[in-house]
C-alpha cells in the first residue's frame, strides 16, 4: 500500500499503463483545457449543491459558507490541474493526498465514488456541448478524460484501503500489547499464588490447632471462624489463578447433560436457598442429551455460570436454564437471569482475565470458562436474555 511519493508514482504509472494512457491523451486534454474552463464554475456549483442536498455529505462540511467557498477554490484548482498536467510523479502525489484528505475527514468511500461520478457526468456533458459546437473532438476528449478520472478514482480507492489496513494494523498491535501485558501480569500473579500457598497452608494448620485450644471460649471461637472463612476464600482465589494459568488437558467422557446440570445446581444449594432463587429447567431436542466433555471442567463452567446468575438475580430472583440438544454432540446450554443485565461496554470485556464488576472475586471465573469451552472446541457468549437480565450460553459441537 503506497505511502511515499515514490511508491505513489509507481502505482500511478502502473494505472496509466493499465488504462492505456498515452501522450496522445495528454495532448487531447491540454487542448481541451481552454475550451472547458468556462464550464468549471457551473460544475463546481452543481458539485457543492449536491453535497448540500444530502445529509450524509452535508454533515461533513462543518465550517459553513467560509469552508464551502474555500472548497470551491480548491476544486477549481483540482479541475484546472486535471486538464493541465503534467501527469507525472508530482501530479500523482497531489491526487493521492486529496484521496487521503477525504479519508481523514470521514467521508464515506461510497460518497467519494458517487461524487466522482457526478464530476465525470458534468465534464462529459460539457465536452458533448463543445463537440456539438465542433470546438473539440468530443469522442477523443471523452475517451482521454475518462482514463484520467478512472486513475483518480483508483487512487481514492487505494487511499481508503490504506486507511482500513492501518486500522487493522493498529488493532492487531493493541491486541499484541494487551496479550503481553496480560502475560506479565499472569506470570507475576501465578508466582505470587505459588509462593503464598505454603504460607496459607501453615496458617490453616495453625488455625486448626488453635480452634481445638479455644473450644471452650465461644467469643474467641467465633473470631477464629471468621479467620477460617477468610483463609478458605484466599485458598479459592489461589486455586482459580492456578487453574487459569495451568494448561487445559481434557479427559473427555460421555455424560448425560441433564444429570450433570442437576448435580451442579444441587451443589450450589447453599447459595440459591439463601436467596430463595426460583429456577426453571427446559430440555429440548434429543433425550437423553449425551455430551462428550471433561466432567470436572464442565462442572467448573456450569458452577461459574449458575453462581453468577444467582448473584445477579438476587433475593427471590429468577433463573432459567435451557438445554437444546440437536444430536451429533451439538448442544447449546443457556443460563439466563432476571438481574440488571450486562451493559454493552462491559459485555465486550467480560471474558477478559482479571476483568470483574464484582467487589469480590478474581475476575478469572468467566475467562476460565471461556478457556475451557475453547478447549472443547465450543463457544461461550453473553447477550440480553428474555428474563431481562444476562443470558450466558455455550455451544458444544
Ligand atoms: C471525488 C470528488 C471530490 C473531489 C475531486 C474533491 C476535491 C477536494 C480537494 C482538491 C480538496 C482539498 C484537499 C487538500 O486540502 O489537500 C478537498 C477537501 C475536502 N473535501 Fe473534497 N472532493 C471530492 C469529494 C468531496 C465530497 C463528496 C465531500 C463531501 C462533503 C468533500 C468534502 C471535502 C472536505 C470537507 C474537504 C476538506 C476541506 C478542509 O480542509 O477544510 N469532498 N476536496
Amino acid at each position: 500500500m503506497p505511502s511515499h511519493p515514490d511508491d505513489v508514482a509507481i502505482v500511478y504509472r502502473n494505472l496509466q499503463k493499465y488504462v492505456g494512457w498515452s501522450d496522445f491523451d495528454a495532448r487531447v486534454i491540454k487542448e481541451l483545457r481552454g475550451e472547458i474552463q468556462p464550464y468549471f464554475q457551473a460544475m463546481i456549483d452543481d458539485f457543492y449543491q449536491t453535497i448540500n442536498d444530502h445529509d450524509f455529505t452535508r454533515c461533513i462540511i462543518t465550517g459553513g459558507e467560509d469552508q464551502i467557498s474555500r472548497l470551491k477554490g480548491t476544486l477549481y484548482q483540482w479541475l484546472d490541474s486535471l486538464f493541465s498536467g503534467p501527469y507525472g510523479a508530482e501530479f500523482a502525489w497531489s491526487r493521492w493526498r486529496v484521496g487521503i484528505r477525504h479519508v481523514e475527514i470521514g467521508l464515506h468511500q461510497a460518497y467519494a465514488i458517487a461524487a466522482m461520478g457526478r464530476l465525470r457526468f458534468s465534464i462529459n456533458e460539457a465536452i458533448c456541448a463543445l463537440g456539438k459546437e465542433q470546438r473539440v473532438d468530443a469522442a477523443a476528449a471523452i475517451g482521454s478524460i475518462n482514463k484520467l478520472l478512472d486513475i483518480d478514482l483508483a487512487l481514492i480507492d487505494l487511499a481508503y484501503q490504506r486507511k482500513a489496513m492501518e486500522q487493522l494494523h493498529v488493532a492487531a498491535q493493541e491486541k499484541v500489547q494487551q496479550a503481553e501485558r496480560l502475560a506479565s501480569i499472569g506470570q507475576m500473579v501465578t508466582g505470587l499464588a505459588h509462593e503464598s500457598r505454603n504460607a496459607l497452608q501453615r496458617s490453616q494448620a495453625s488455625l486448626e490447632a488453635l480452634l481445638l485450644d479455644i473450644e471452650d471460649r465461644p467469643d474467641a471461637l467465633a473470631q477464629a471462624r471468621h479467620i477460617q472463612v477468610a483463609l478458605d476464600h484466599l485458598h479459592m482465589l489461589y486455586e482459580e489463578v492456578r487453574s487459569y494459568a495451568a494448561p487445559i488437558v481434557l479427559e473427555r467422557e460421555e455424560i448425560d447433560a441433564e444429570k450433570l446440570i442437576n448435580l451442579v445446581w444441587e451443589n450450589l444449594k447453599p447459595s440459591w436457598s439463601q436467596f430463595q432463587t426460583q429456577v426453571e429447567f427446559h430440555y429440548r431436542g434429543l433425550a437423553p442429551c449425551i455430551i462428550n466433555v471433561d466432567r470436572y471442567r464442565m462442572i467448573q463452567v456450569l458452577t461459574n455460570l449458575f453462581q453468577n446468575a444467582i448473584e445477579a438475580a438476587g433475593a427471590q430472583g429468577k433463573i432459567r436454564c435451557t438445554v437444546t440438544c440437536h444430536g451429533n454432540s451439538q448442544v447449546e446450554v443457556a443460563i439466563e437471569d432476571d438481574g440488571p443485565g450486562i451493559a454493552d461496554g462491559v459485555a465486550k470485556k467480560i471474558f477478559e482475565p482479571f476483568f470483574t464488576t464484582k467487589s469480590k472475586g478474581t475476575g478469572l471465573g468467566l475467562a476460565i470458562a471461556q478457556r475451557i469451552m475453547e478447549a472443547h472446541n465450543g463457544k461461550i457468549s453473553v447477550s440480553r436474555g428474555e428474563l431481562g437480565g444476562a443470558r450466558f450460553s455455550f455451544q458444544l459441537n
